[in-house]
């Protein structure tokens, strides 16, 4: 497209392909499909790590010793309460409201009422800021899901690991140690993902200098948006929609058929099997078996399977959102909490990556080319026709 008057002919529709910026935290190699943070792989921080160590990696940029992890753990788990006035709030919110919407209240809330975030000024206090929100999103997103339950909610247990006192504010009880791990697993997982939209969000609000909650408000309020956060909700709305394999076989030739989009599959980014759904599979396998979800988890091998046939050469194969939204299932969470379970964890990499463009800042600008009218006369109102 020309427009000499704008001196732009050049423009990528949704800043798709454009480089806006350098980054030490994370790489997605979509053509290997391979994930790192900080240079780690994902698929050993997977296996190894645990959320709160792979949080301090996001933000420190390098593993801790022991005691630098135990000194982080305990920042998080004193963190985790969410004062009353924010909690009677957003339980008291004018209904029905989407759950991202009252957790994306609640981080306003906090910013309300909390000084000290507020006027974090140097990097080290919005990291201190940042590490607070890190541990009351989740609580917060818990009272949310206990809310819509018409549940009260239920205190953070400071003996719990992050993703096992998440699970346990949810349900008011221990899971087991299965789902325990699979909780972590999923929050190490999701954690960072290059300069996707809430991160892209996130990180513009910052450059702005406005505050940390103001930024992280955006990154929620970006990763509800269903092309974003959202598959895994629709995809476990399709596998509980089929109620055996032969239904199963019957409708993925319907939908190949009809050259519909498949929920879980595909990639804007990746090009081949991605590490994340390649390790979640393994997991919602045994999970499913724990809880009696085995036919689902054959429903799901057998729909991918297929797909992966017709596919594969198209570099199309089950994404993140295909697994994590039978293992939420599984873990007997409501579908409409999927997406703020992906907030609890991508929160991480908002404030780290926020931290590490404020080291540089430059506020963020782009143009737009401007293709409407020009020159036109000014004619007065009640000379128009
Ligand atoms: C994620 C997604 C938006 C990435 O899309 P993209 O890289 O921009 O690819 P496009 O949507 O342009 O699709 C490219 C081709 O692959 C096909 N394709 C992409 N995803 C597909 C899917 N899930 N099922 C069937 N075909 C798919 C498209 O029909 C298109 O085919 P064509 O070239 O014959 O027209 C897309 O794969 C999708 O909508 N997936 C389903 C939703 C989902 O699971 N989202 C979670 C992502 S983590």
């Amino acid at each position: 497209m020309k427009n000499q008057k704008n001196r732009e002919t050049d423009f990528a529709k949704g800043l798709e392909g454009i480089v806006s910026n350098t980054t030490r935290i994370g790489y997605v190699d979509g053509e290997a499909g391979k994930l790192s943070y900080r240079g780690y792989d994902i698929e050993d921080l997977a296996e190894h790590s645990s959320y709160e160590e792979t949080v301090y990696l996001l933000l420190n940029g390098k593993l801790p010793t022991l005691s630098e992890l135990e000194e982080f753990t305990d920042k998080l788990k004193g963190n985790r309460t969410v004062a009353d006035e924010v909690m009677n709030r957003i339980t008291h919110l004018p209904c029905p409201c989407h759950p991202m919407s009252m957790l994306r209240s609640g981080i306003s809330l906090l910013e309300c009422i909390d000084d000290t975030c507020r006027i974090a000024e140097d990097l080290e206090e919005k990291k201190e800021a940042g590490i607070k929100l890190i541990a009351q999103t989740a609580t917060l997103t818990a009272a949310v899901a206990r809310h819509l339950q018409e549940k009260e909610p239920v205190p953070p247990d400071p003996a719990l690991p992050h993703g096992a006192n998440f699970l346990y504010m949810l349900r008011g009880e221990r899971a087991k140690p299965l789902e325990e791990r699979v909780m972590d697993l999923s929050l190490i997982l999701h954690a960072d993902h290059g300069m996707n939209a809430s991160t892209f969000a996130s990180m513009v609000v910052a450059s702005t200098l406005s505050d940390l909650h103001s930024a992280v408000s955006s990154g929620i309020a970006t990763l509800k948006g269903p092309l974003h956060g959202g598959a895994n909700e629709r995809v476990i709305r399709m596998l509980t929609g089929i109620s055996s394999i032969a239904e199963a076989e019957a409708f993925v030739e319907k939908v190949l058929a009809e050259k519909t989009k498949i929920m879980g599959f595909g990639h804007r980014v990746y090009k081949t099997y991605e590490p994340r759904a390649k390790i979640l599979q393994g997991y919602a396998k045994k999970l499913t078996e724990l809880t009696g979800n085995e036919e689902l988890f054959e429903i799901a091998q057998t729909i991918e399977k297929r797909v992966t046939e017709a596919y594969g050469s198209k570099g199309i194969f089950p994404n993140v959102d295909f697994y994590s939204g039978l293992i939420y299932h599984s873990l007997g969470i409501d579908e409409s909490i999927f997406t703020p379970i992906f907030a609890v964890s991508r929160i991480a990499g908002w404030v780290a990556r926020i931290l590490e463009y404020l080291e540089d800042n430059r506020l963020f600008r782009p143009r737009a080319v401007y293709t409407g009218p020009t020159d036109l006369p000014y004619v007065p109102v009640r000379e128009r026709g």
